[in-house]
């Protein structure tokens, strides 16, 4: 009996072992890329200012007081936070006159968007499921849904009005990750596009004949070996999942 317990409690520790250790190489990537951690309580604005070309972004954080929020949320959440931080370029890309048209309700729900109340390393993007739940609320379609997709080192925003990439890991300490992002991320729920008027009969027609013709070739592949290849490390993580409460319960059967 005691030889099965060590042998099933070696196989556990092993099993662990293998665990922290590929956890490890995933993440070591991303941290050893980011800044270091400056002294003192987490400041989202003091890390914004250090690396540069976030003035616009900061700015807004201050004037919806959401700076605070944050700092406020990293000394009592467990769950961290992530942010994509769109740089200078990305907000002066905007039609002008964007940010200025938003009431304040609005731009709190457009920061609120860029803020996810948990922590993402960079590895984790590709094990998200979609859409991605914000602190703006509402992740239901024509609201605020976030998608991402991930294959190696790429990873794609999508925002329904807005498609974009992750850049840069600006900073990241195992509880904040800040994310690069060369575009504002425009949620429906903020930036619904004008209803555009409809169409005549005829032009129905042409829409039609030209939008089945084009069906065909472009709804089949790409889309679909990635979709299989996320699915897949999902069903391999419960698999894994499973064998560890089966050793643990095993401990507990022998004793
Ligand atoms: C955060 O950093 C900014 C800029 O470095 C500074 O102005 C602000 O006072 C800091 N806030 C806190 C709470 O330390
Ligand atoms: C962080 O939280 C602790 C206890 O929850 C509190 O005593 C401390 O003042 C907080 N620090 C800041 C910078 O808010
Ligand atoms: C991300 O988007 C680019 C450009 O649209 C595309 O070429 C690429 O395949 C996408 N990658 C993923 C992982 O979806
Ligand atoms: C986001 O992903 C969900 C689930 O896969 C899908 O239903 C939705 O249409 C996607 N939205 C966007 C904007 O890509
Ligand atoms: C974003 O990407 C999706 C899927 O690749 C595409 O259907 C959509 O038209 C793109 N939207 C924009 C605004 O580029």
């Amino acid at each position: 009996m005691r030889n099965f317990l060590t042998h099933t409690l070696s196989l556990l520790l092993l099993f662990q072992y293998y665990c922290t250790t590929t956890k490890t190489l995933a993440l070591a990537q991303p941290a050893a890329a980011a800044a270091p951690a400056p002294p003192g309580p987490t400041n989202i604005t003091g890390i914004l200012e250090k690396a540069g070309q976030y003035q616009t972004f900061i700015r807004l954080l201050k004037s919806t007081q959401v700076a605070n929020q944050i700092n406020n949320e990293l000394n009592n959440t467990q769950n961290g936070l992530t942010i994509f931080a769109p740089t200078d370029n990305a907000f002066s890309s905007l039609p002008s006159g964007t940010l200025n048209s938003l009431t304040d309700q609005q731009k709190d729900s457009l920061i609120q968007y860029h803020i996810l109340p948990y922590f993402l390393s960079a590895s984790q993007f590709q094990t998200v499921s979609n859409p991605l739940r914000t602190q703006a609320g509402d992740s239901s379609d024509g609201q605020y849904p976030l998608n991402v997709t991930a294959v190696g080192n790429q990873v794609n925003i999508s925002t329904g009005l807005v498609n974009t990439t992750v850049d840069n890991t600006v900073y990241t300490d195992g509880q904040l990750a800040v994310y690069q992002v060369d575009q504002v991320l425009l949620p429906l729920g903020v930036f619904r596009p004008s209803v555009p008027p409809a169409p005549s009969p005829s032009e129905q027609q042409k829409k039609k004949k030209s939008a089945s013709a084009a069906e065909g070739p472009a709804s089949t592949t790409p889309a679909d070996s990635t979709s299989g290849s996320l699915a897949m490390g999902v069903s391999r993580d419960n698999h894994i999942l499973v064998f560890a409460v089966v050793s643990v319960a095993s401990i507990w059967w022998s004793l």
